[in-house]
């Protein structure tokens, strides 16, 4: 039977606050340095229903948080990122005060231009602005839900090309790595293509999700990128309707967790002059079904 996100839960080892009336939910009660199995199985749960959950005051050695994010399967490595030293499953994303440009600055969700797309990433703050540079997360299941039927079914039938273009050509590569503090490997490497669907469903849950973002989804599969951009343009837009948003504001020791299958984030960048460091790692995910 597949866990139903619609039901309040009753949680017997934390609470949950939600900070808006569509997604992403505050936990209180957990300390990830080392939360027992039965305490995690409900955090997943937690994740599931709510999308993004977010802890606060949380102190983490590396390795405290890399345990944390096993929990919930292996982890990847960032196929374009330069990790922390010594630490491969941690990518660090730093904005110096005199760097301009941060990691994440459109709407995302997470790699989908590869085969399996991760399944969502635990972002740790060590060192944040005393204001600006929050995050804002999307549902993509209230997406999805407030499509039209017709649209529903034209959408559930197609199927989308993401491409890591954005991130791979040698141009991009120098021109982020100019204005960035967290740096990209500058080798070339080929353009990754892939196809997904368009609609998603996440197996746990067995809810559909509206699965093309901004920043790395070019073009519906069978039709030229002209041909996509109307459709892409009225979904990006209705994607990001308020109503389907929460905004994370960060301290130090916050930890957002995101489903990334189910929500899409964007970093706001609104902090010239300040510094920012946060560790992210990233669970591996399935192929979008
Ligand atoms: C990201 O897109 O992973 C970065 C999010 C953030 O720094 O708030």
């Amino acid at each position: 039977m597949p866990f139903d996100v619609q039901q309040p839960q009753a949680y017997q080892h934390l609470t949950t606050r939600p900070i808006s009336g569509g997604v992403g939910a505050e936990i209180e009660g957990v300390d990830l340095a080392d939360a027992p199995p039965h305490v995690m199985a409900e955090v997943h749960q937690a994740l599931l229903q709510h999308g993004v959950i977010f802890f606060r005051d949380q102190e983490l050695r590396p390795e405290e948080l890399i345990a944390a994010a096993k929990c919930f399967g292996p982890l990847n490595i960032h196929p374009i990122y330069l990790p922390l030293d010594g630490y491969p499953e941690i990518m660090p994303v730093v904005k110096e005060p005199t760097a301009t440009m941060n990691i994440g600055n459109s709407w995302h969700s997470d790699v989908s231009f590869m085969e399996k797309p991760s399944l969502g990433s635990l972002l740790y703050a060590l060192d944040v602005p005393p204001y600006g540079a929050d995050t804002i997360f999307a549902s993509q299941r209230l997406a999805y839900e407030g499509l039209s039927d017709e649209m529903k079914s034209m959408l559930g039938g197609m199927r989308a090309v993401h491409s890591d273009r954005i991130l791979s050509s040698a141009e991009s590569k120098a021109k982020r790595n100019a204005g960035r503090s967290t740096k990209l490997d500058e080798t070339p490497t080929p353009e990754v293509q892939t196809t997904h669907p368009v609609i998603r469903t996440i197996p746990e849950t067995g809810q559909r999700h509206l699965y093309v973002n901004e920043a790395f989804t070019i073009r519906f599969d069978g039709m030229t990128e002209a041909e996509s951009k109307p459709l892409l343009d009225f979904l990006y837009e209705h994607g990001h309707k308020p109503e389907f948003t929460c905004r994370f504001q960060w301290r130090k020791g916050s930890v957002a967790f995101w489903d990334n299958r189910a929500v899409q984030h964007y970093a706001i960048n609104d902090y010239q002059g300040f510094r920012r460091e946060m560790w992210r790692v990233t669970v591996e995910g399935e192929r979008p079904e």
